[in-house]
């Protein structure tokens, strides 16, 4: 296990000054270039749900695109996009929250999910919670249980754990985290 974390640890590089100068930025496009290591990935994640009644995988956009699918085919789960605002053809139900500087929206279609499902949540990386916090909302205002977010990466120093859960509701939240990076900031 410490050896398939410390596989896909080394496949994330990091790349100063992007996308703005002093912001260190976790690229995981290299982890996709190992097929073992990415793999690696996706099994972690899947040993951990797979016996969890998961019904659901919502994956955030745009790189919960790249690890959600993978997860929810080998769970027998059905992916749900989360997207950003006008992507999204049919009816959609929106969730406005809160970046660094202003606000963005998520956006997932109504009718994809169903009062009772049970969803895992998944993103590349945990950096304020913001994101995670709307993905959450959004589900939780739908009647979905979200029994975990699962993300690659977490910034600890910008607390997206405590943020998530000082919003309320997701009081259960847990976040598994298979890579943990000490950097100052995403
Ligand atoms: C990044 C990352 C997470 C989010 C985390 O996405 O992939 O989705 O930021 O930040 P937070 O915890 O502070 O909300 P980004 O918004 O850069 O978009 P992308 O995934 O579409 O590239
Ligand atoms: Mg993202």
């Amino acid at each position: 296990q410490d050896l398939r974390i410390a596989r896909i640890a080394s496949a994330i590089r990091a790349i100063p000054d992007f996308p703005k100068p002093g912001i260190m930025f976790q690229d995981i496009t290299t982890l996709l270039l190992d097929p073992e290591a990415f793999k690696d990935s996706i099994d972690l994640f899947v040993e951990r749900y797979k016996d969890k009644n998961i019904s659901v995988v919502a994956g955030i956009e745009a790189r919960g695109f790249i690890f959600g699918p993978p997860i929810a085919l080998a769970i027998g789960a059905k992916f749900v996009p989360m997207r950003k605002p006008g992507k999204l053809p049919g009816e959609v139900i929106s969730e406005e929250y809160s970046l660094e500087y202003g606000t963005d929206v998520m956006e997932m279609h109504v009718g994809a999910v169903q009062e009772g499902d049970r969803a895992l949540v998944v993103d590349d990386l945990i950096a304020t919670g913001g994101t995670l916090g709307a993905a959450i909302s959004l589900l939780e205002r739908v009647g979905v249980t979200v029994v975990e977010c699962a993300c690659l990466i977490e910034l600890h120093e910008l607390k997206g754990r405590e943020n998530i859960h000082a919003a309320g509701a997701a009081n259960s939240l847990r976040i598994s985290v298979i890579q943990k990076k000490g950097v100052d900031q995403r």
